[in-house]
């Protein structure tokens, strides 16, 4: 194993790291939206039971692999079994790792692009008091309008993609330590203050309770088959799944490192934060007495207008994107950061090389994505009755199919090929003096035969089940 490999400098770089991933747009833009279409709190209920008994073993195995190995997604493969198949579903990694960025470029711009937009003030002219013509009618109206301009517009929408994409090749050419580690460290903090901050101001909204209800009392009749899908892939999103993030990460944490215990808590944080932002988001959303299902458009429609009604509106709207626009970068650095490792350990180029052609690569994937709202708009193709674009295509491809099919993977690989009790064996190596849980998970008794028998069995059957249902076979 190359001695040379950099390391997070602790553990708690690792955490903050791997959860400055996990929450990203999934947590803010995503979520919000998919629970507002699906019955509030029944999706958020499907949702926690995806994270607790699919994406947490899948979490721990995924860390320990890259822990263990030292290396990217197809390398971590090759080290454990020479079957060459294994090593194509790292491949898979890698080329998930492009698809995601690609759509994902797209809306961090649109993120930094309304955090200028904020600052300069133009979502004042969206209230009431301040409406004008030249967006059509006011409040979401016109929002919605002014996002519709700007996404018709390729310059502006490929500009800003670019600025993304340079923030995210800026931090991964200073490395492991001073790039993605600093980043997350002095981000992530940033976030969580902004995120209370907005969180508080929700609560002291009038109706404010609606909000919060909606996203606790479950709406049962909203729920469908396709329903378990959306949650299933979400929770593979929302936790960087499926496609080796977290496996790379991992593979710069050393021996001494547990990986149980920093598992829970970067899914911990992920779904607390993931209901934080429901909370500020749909505060503000029912106490204007607006429509929860808006789709995609939620946060790029509703909250300019509605933020910026509200006293000291001006503040709101800039901090709830500039939050947005924290969580997109903290995660883009993983996404990429998977084929840079790749590249690195696999064809043994330099750092920098291997940052810049990536991101050059990506860059290109993400043109038809961002085109995808503008002069590529009418290149459609119809699936399960739905017409799809280019950018609708890699979101769907990516969250339903390529994460569940890599975790689908992951588990077998775990449970049948590097072998189960091996992975426990692994699992209990590490100093496990977390003041957060304990080392009594591990401990315990029941923890070997429940795990076991959860990635062995649950997961693959689980994931297989949903996989056969999306593709309408059940
Ligand atoms: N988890 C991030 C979010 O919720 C997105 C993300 C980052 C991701 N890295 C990933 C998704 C790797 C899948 C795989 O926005």
């Amino acid at each position: 194993m190359e001695n040379n490999r950099e390391q997070w400098s602790s553990k708690a770089s690792f955490i903050l790291a791997a959860a400055g991933s996990a929450v990203g747009l999934g947590n803010i833009w995503k979520f919000p939206y998919i629970a507002g279409e699906n019955g509030g709190a029944a999706f958020l209920f499907i949702y926690l039971i995806c994270i607790i008994v699919i994406g947490l073993p899948i979490l721990n195995i995924e860390i320990l692999l890259g822990r263990t190995t030292k290396k990217n997604p197809v390398g971590a493969f090759k080290a454990i079994t020479n079957n060459p198949f294994w090593k194509y579903v790292g491949a898979l990694g890698v080329l998930a790792s492009f698809t995601i960025l690609s759509f994902y470029s797209v809306v961090g711009g649109w993120s930094l692009a309304y955090t200028f937009e904020a600052f300069v003030g133009t979502f004042d002219s969206f209230t009431v008091k301040n409406w004008s013509p030249e967006y059509g009618m006011p409040n979401p109206e016109s929002a919605a309008r002014f996002f519709d301009i700007q996404t018709k517009n390729p310059f502006w929408i490929l500009g800003y993609h670019t600025l993304f994409l340079s923030i995210v090749v800026f931090i991964l050419l200073s490395g492991v330590r001073s790039g993605l580690e600093k980043a997350s460290k002095f981000l992530m903090p940033i976030l969580l203050f902004i995120l209370l901050i907005l969180v508080i101001q929700g609560l002291t909204l009038p109706d404010a309770n609606k909000g919060v209800s909606f996203l606790f009392q479950p709406d049962w009749s909203k729920i469908s088959g396709q329903t378990f899908l959306l949650a299933l892939g979400h929770a593979f999103f929302t936790l960087s799944l499926g496609m080796g993030a977290m496996m790379t990460y991992g593979s710069y944490l050393s021996d001494k490192d547990d990986v149980v215990n920093a598992s829970y808590l970067v899914a911990f944080l992920d779904t607390v934060i993931a209901i934080f932002a429901g909370v500020a988001i749909f505060t503000v959303v029912f106490s204007s007495g607006y429509d929860p299902t808006a789709g995609p458009g939620l946060v790029f429609h509703v909250l300019p207008p509605l933020l910026s009604n509200l006293v000291g509106g001006y503040y709101f709207a800039f901090l709830f994107f500039l939050l947005l626009s924290i969580a997109a970068i903290t995660s883009g650095i993983s996404i990429l950061e998977v084929s840079v490792a790749f590249l690195v350990d696999e064809r043994k180029i330099s750092r920098k090389k291997a940052v810049l052609f990536m991101a050059g690569l990506v860059y290109l994937a993400a043109i038809p994505c961002a085109l995808s709202f503008n002069v590529l708009s009418d290149y459609t193709f119809n699936f399960q009755d739905k017409a799809l674009t280019f950018f609708d295509i890699a979101d769907y491809l990516a969250s339903n199919l390529l994460l569940p099919f890599g975790g689908f993977f992951l588990a077998i690989f775990a449970g049948y090929v590097w072998g189960i009790d091996e992975v426990i064996r692994n699992l209990l190596i590490g100093e496990s003096n977390s003041i957060y849980f304990g080392n009594g998970v591990v401990k315990s008794k029941g923890f070997k035969p429940a795990f076991s028998f959860t990635v062995k069995y649950i997961c693959p059957v689980l994931i297989f089940l949903v996989f056969l249902y999306s593709i309408g076979w059940i």
